[in-house]
């Protein structure tokens, strides 16, 4: 089986083939950075634009590097939703037409859904795992227990982790995108100097929340000098590091003990998304899964951001399951994995 996957939910546009066997036979990312770099953050219709200007090409380039035509593939999966909903109509009706002009089957992919069955991509893991989720727009713990079965542990209550992330940079002068450059300042950093909020950590549940971190954060540096001196913006970005780390890991700990306790056959606990390239939360992550006697399965950096490999493998599984869908599937900007959980407000939900 071989299917094409295109994603373009958020600011990346990407195509990628993969086999049923699990290899990836092509795979091509355009990331939009420069494009909202001035904005210092993402522009939904700037998004839009990028994704229709670029998303033909790149699936061309796929598929050459693939060196297959659209009559060799079995099916095509693109994103659907969730997601900027402009970008999510230029890969789904991209997929769409693709689908239409050479007779093969459509799957519609829910985007969180491509990241939640990567680990089965790279590691070839059984279900059900335990899922961390943590990037620039989503948040949440799921229990991954089959393909298109999820049930939701915990999302975030306001901002997603890898938002904080960003805003902090903005707050210290660091730039865009913030994950990155947080981390690195905070490397130069002591996390003693200041205190910071852990929030939820010790609370029931496996609910996370970020906005009275990042505001706690906007309060210290409002009482520094300005422009804040890089030994400022160090240690803030330490202690910022220092509290979502802890914080998370706490959350991920009570969603341990649950996902322990109604699904005993589990042995992973895997982690996806932007801010799982954090090196101190991979290492907090690592030693909690260690104490917990399960596997941390983290896949490498590329699939765990925005890509199309992890879409076209979703798309292998649902195909696999006979699970199409028709050329009428309305794209979706929200599209939680779990419609049964109740309903936040923040990007648990979004994502
Ligand atoms: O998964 P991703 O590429 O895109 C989506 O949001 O879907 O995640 C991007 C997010 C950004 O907020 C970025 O600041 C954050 O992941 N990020 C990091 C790191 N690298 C990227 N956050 C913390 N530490 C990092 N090293
Ligand atoms: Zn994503």
């Amino acid at each position: 089986m071989v299917i094409l996957g295109i994603e373009s939910s958020c600011d990346e546009t990407a195509a990628a083939v993969v086999d049923g066997d699990r290899t990836i036979r092509a795979q091509v990312v355009l990331s939009q950075l420069e494009e909202h770099r001035p904005y210092g953050g993402i522009v939904p219709e700037i998004a839009a634009r990028a994704h229709l200007d670029h998303a033909d090409r790149l699936v061309a380039q796929a598929m050459d590097r693939a060196g297959l035509e659209f009559a060799d593939l079995d099916g095509i999966a693109a994103t659907a939703g969730p997601g900027l909903i402009g970008g999510v109509m230029v890969g789904a009706t991209l997929g769409k037409a693709i689908a239409l002009a050479a007779g093969k089957p459509f799957i519609a992919v829910n985007h969180l859904e491509g990241h939640a069955l990567t680990a089965r991509l790279t590691d070839d893991l059984d279900f059900p795992y335990l899922l961390l989720l943590v990037s620039g727009g989503h948040c949440q713990i799921l229990a991954v227990l089959g393909v298109g079965s999820y049930r939701r542990l915990g999302a975030t209550v306001d901002d997603a982790a890898g938002e904080a992330f960003d805003k902090v940079a903005k707050m210290l002068g660091l730039g865009y995108p913030g994950g990155p450059l947080v981390e690195a300042a905070a490397a130069k950093g002591d996390p003693g100097r200041f205190t910071l909020p852990r929030p939820m950590k010790g609370r029931p549940g496996c609910d996370f929340s970020f906005s009275g971190l990042k505001n706690a954060v906007r309060l210290l540096v409002e009482d520094l000098p300005h422009p804040v001196s890089d030994r400022d913006a160090a240690d803030i970005a330490a202690a910022f590091q220092a509290a979502v780390t802890d914080s998370i890991a706490d959350r991920v700990t009570h969603a341990v003990r649950r996902f322990r306790a109604d699904w005993p056959a589990g042995r992973a606990l895997v982690t996806a998304g932007g801010v799982a390239a954090n090196g101190a939360l991979r290492a907090a992550l690592t030693g909690l899964a260690e104490k917990e006697g399960l596997d941390f399965v983290a896949p490498p950096l590329g699939l765990c951001t925005d890509n199309a490999a992890m879409i076209a493998w979703a798309g292998v599984e649902r195909l696999r399951l006979g699970l199409t869908d028709t050329l009428d599937f309305a794209p979706r900007p929200r599209w939680p994995l779990d419609p049964g959980a109740r309903k936040l407000g923040g990007a648990g939900i979004k994502a």
